[in-house]
């Protein structure tokens, strides 16, 4: 196991990358195929722990499922789904926990959903209400509103929500139960997230409609809908591109390009965050949707920045990459400010406490408040220091980048992290033409 990474200064970052399968788009693709009756093949997988956790709690349940490098094949599980004889471990991934338990709600089973201490810390209360709306059992055993999950699922009717938070998990937790529910379920959400789950319903035929953030899906009763088996694409993660986009954007000279990526609007923001900051970006898009999203190829030319201001609806469409969107932040001249992002509070960490304790420890002037934080960009990164990634694999990626522009080497712990969203991002840094010492801890 990597725990700690000492990463040198980089003068310049140039080539071509092809970052792993979307995060996002593989937990709900192992999920849909589990549901459908035969077996399904999704090319580009990400093989990460998150979405690795997820299969094995499928296989729990009676699906069949073998890797083959990146593609994933999937049997459905056929017939009724096996009662788990111990708790399901989804480690660090939240986006497993909420929608296997809105699986798990429409089926007449009694299971309990765990994490590892992260996850077991994230408000779970979200997804408790609208599932017992609709006739779940849900009991929360942590502290706090927080897993560990006992569901006993069975008997399930459509509700009509307004979702209390802008979140794709507790979102497609409800439209995934929906499939298992007796009548109309309606959704409204306060702001538009992202929306891979509906796009993979539209391809699967079943009857989802949408009316701006208003959704409405007519369920199919407790033995859900009879789903095809089919071979799927996974374009490459954007959250994963984000990394090595904002380094090159604020890198003079620097050069880079990301093939093959996923460019679903509501996942590009920091494109324009970026744009607005003065970035060089070059978008080409695909001919053709990979499967569900749009995808293309994102070439970004270095130079300097400039500060911006990050808020609204912009948010949730960039959620994930706010953490290296700050690091943007403390490279361009004059002030970042980003706001209206409390759920950052509660993502793998405190990723607003996180980021400014980081970005001081590098000598950069921050402001936290409650929803955001305040950059003054600009100034020299002092390096020489070791920084904790808190266990966040964005915390941790992030930091490696602005640990490129310091001006001497920094320590990042743990960093074996990475690996829940981005196997081989290491490798890649080398292969753009950073340098990492990693040292293993077993
Ligand atoms: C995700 C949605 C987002 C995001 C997470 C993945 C998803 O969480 O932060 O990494 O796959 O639906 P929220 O929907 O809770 O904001």
């Amino acid at each position: 196991m990597n725990d700690s990474a000492q990463i040198h200064p980089c003068a310049s970052l140039s080539g071509v990358v092809r970052v792993p399968g979307d995060k996002s788009i593989s937990h709900r693709l192992a999920m849909l195929a589990a549901l459908a009756t035969g077996r399904s093949r999704i090319r580009g997988f990400l093989c990460s722990e998150d979405c690795v956790n997820t299969v094995k709690a499928l296989q729990t349940m009676g699906a069949g499922a073998v890797f083959d490098g990146t593609t994933l094949i999937i049997d459905g599980i056929d017939g009724p789904w096996r009662q788990p004889v111990q708790p399901l471990d989804v480690g660090n991934s939240g986006t497993g926990m909420r929608l296997l338990a809105g699986l798990l709600a429409g089926q007449p089973l009694v299971t309990e959903l765990t994490g590892d201490a992260s996850l077991c810390s994230r408000p779970m209360g979200r997804i408790k209400e609208p599932l017992e709306r609709m006739g779940a059992g849900v009991e929360l055993l942590g502290k706090d509103g927080c897993a560990p999950i006992r569901i006993s699922g069975g008997r399930l009717h459509g509700i009509d929500y307004a979702l209390p938070v802008a979140s794709a998990q507790v979102k497609s937790c409800v439209l995934l139960a929906a499939l298992f529910a007796d009548g109309r379920t309606t959704l409204n959400e306060p702001l538009p997230t992202r929306d891979h789950t509906e796009r993979l319903f539209h391809i699967l035929g079943l009857p989802l409609t949408m009316e701006g953030t208003r959704l409405s899906l007519q369920g199919f009763g407790p033995t859900g809908p009879a789903l095809p088996a089919r071979d799927w694409m996974v374009p490459g993660d954007f959250s994963s591109a984000a990394f090595w986009l904002a380094a090159a954007a604020a890198m003079p000279g620097a050069r880079v390009t990301i093939r093959d990526v996923g460019l679903n609007p509501r996942r590009t923001a920091l494109l324009d965050v970026l744009k607005r900051m003065g970035a060089d970006i070059t978008v080409t898009p695909a001919d053709q949707l990979l499967s569900s999203d749009p995808c293309g190829e994102v070439a970004v030319t270095g130079g300097k920045l400039r500060g911006t201001r990050v808020g609204g609806a912009e948010i949730p469409n960039l959620i994930d990459e706010l953490p290296i969107a700050a690091v943007a932040g403390a490279l361009a001249d004059g002030i970042t400010e980003i706001r209206d992002a409390r759920e950052l509070r509660v993502k793998e960490s405190d990723r607003i406490a996180c980021v400014a304790t980081n970005l001081k420890a590098l000598g950069i002037a921050v402001t936290e408040y409650d929803d955001g934080l305040v950059i003054q960009g600009g100034s020299p990164i002092r390096g020489g220091v070791s920084l904790s990634s808190y266990g966040d694999h964005r915390i941790a990626m992030a930091m490696a980048i602005l640990a490129l522009f310091a001006d001497s080497p920094v320590t990042i712990t743990p960093v074996a992290c990475v690996d829940t969203s981005y196997p081989g991002f290491w490798n890649h840094l080398e292969e753009l033409g950073g340098h990492v010492d990693l040292h293993h801890c077993h």
